[in-house]
């Protein structure tokens, strides 16, 4: 079954700080909606991973404490299922790509068992079928030598290579929502602009959902359609790309966005990397 739109609805989330709660997301509102890409904006601690995590419903593990508001997949709320749907929405419709690839994969199995592991979670094909499968999937996000590679450990591979694999786990499962958090912050400018250009060929390909979690507003113009900023745990603006570009509304906007290299500004379409200049307090 397809879903047209992954939807947050007014939602807080509070967090427990030295024995009271703290409201680290207030009131937030946004609308994933099927092929497009909706851009999450904003400083760091600003509340955009417990945000984009609410939507996996992840929030226990980040130590939420109360939450309230509502997630709606197609229009049914993902706050009353069961944990069984909820685990089959997990990389089956809804897919994550974390912020830091050297820690999603467990150091102790190689490649191949931890695709094929996900593989037989959303699949029912059989050992051959998903070795193959595994072998497609590693071929989808430019790994050559798919045999080779599933024999090997993490350790043993570069930083981008790590996160081509969790590229190819949260494809496993053929989502029609991904939800990538600082995808390439933890990696080298040149790889940041492969696995960009490899993120946005797939879902432009497969016609997923996005939502891309960002401080980068050169990612923004190359990847994005719609721009959701977000300050101190609330949204404080959202429009499309060029509607921001052309006329920032919000000053936060504006600070963020005179952070970006003049060759960006000028050419919004252009991938820069605005993480060089001092984010704005
Ligand atoms: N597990 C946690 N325990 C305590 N505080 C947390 C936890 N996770 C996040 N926070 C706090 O919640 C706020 C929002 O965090 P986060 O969503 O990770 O921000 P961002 O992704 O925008 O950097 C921050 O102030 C952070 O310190
Ligand atoms: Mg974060």
């Amino acid at each position: 079954m397809n879903h047209d739109m992954l939807e947050i609805r007014d939602l807080s989330l509070s967090i427990p700080v030295s024995g009271e709660h703290v409201l680290a997301v207030s009131g937030v509102s946004l609308a994933l909606k099927s092929g497009k890409v909706l851009a999450l904006v904003g400083e760091s601690g600003c509340g955009k991973s417990l945000t984009a995590q609410s939507l996996l419903r992840l929030g226990e593990f980040q130590g939420v404490d109360k939450e309230t508001g509502d997630i709606l997949l197609g229009g049914q709320s993902l706050f009353d299922i069961s944990s069984e749907e909820l685990r089959k929405i997990r990389g089956g419709v809804i897919s994550m790509i974390f912020q830091e690839p050297m820690t999603a994969l467990n150091p102790v199995f190689t490649i191949g068992s931890q695709i094929l592991e996900v593989i037989h979670l959303h699949t029912d094909l059989n050992k051959k079928a998903a070795h193959q499968r595994a072998l497609t999937l590693l071929a989808d996000v430019g790994l050559q030598d798919g045999e080779t590679l599933m024999k090997q450990y993490p350790d043993s591979l570069s930083g981008g290579m790590r996160q081509r694999i969790l590229i190819a786990m949260a494809m496993a499962g053929e989502p029609e929502f991904i939800i990538a958090d600082e995808p390439t912050t933890a990696l080298d400018v040149s790889v940041q602009k492969r696995i960009i250009a490899l993120l946005r060929g797939l879902q432009r390909e497969k016609g997923m959902g996005m939502l891309l979690v960002t401080h980068d507003f050169g990612l923004v113009a190359e990847m994005a359609d719609e721009v959701a900023v977000m300050y101190a745990g609330e949204i404080v603006e959202q429009a499309s790309v060029m509607d921001i570009f052309d006329n920032p509304s919000h000053p936060y906007t504006q600070a963020l966005m005179n952070c970006r290299p003049e060759t960006a500004r000028d050419t919004p379409r252009t991938y820069s990397d605005s993480r060089q200049c001092a984010k704005p307090r």
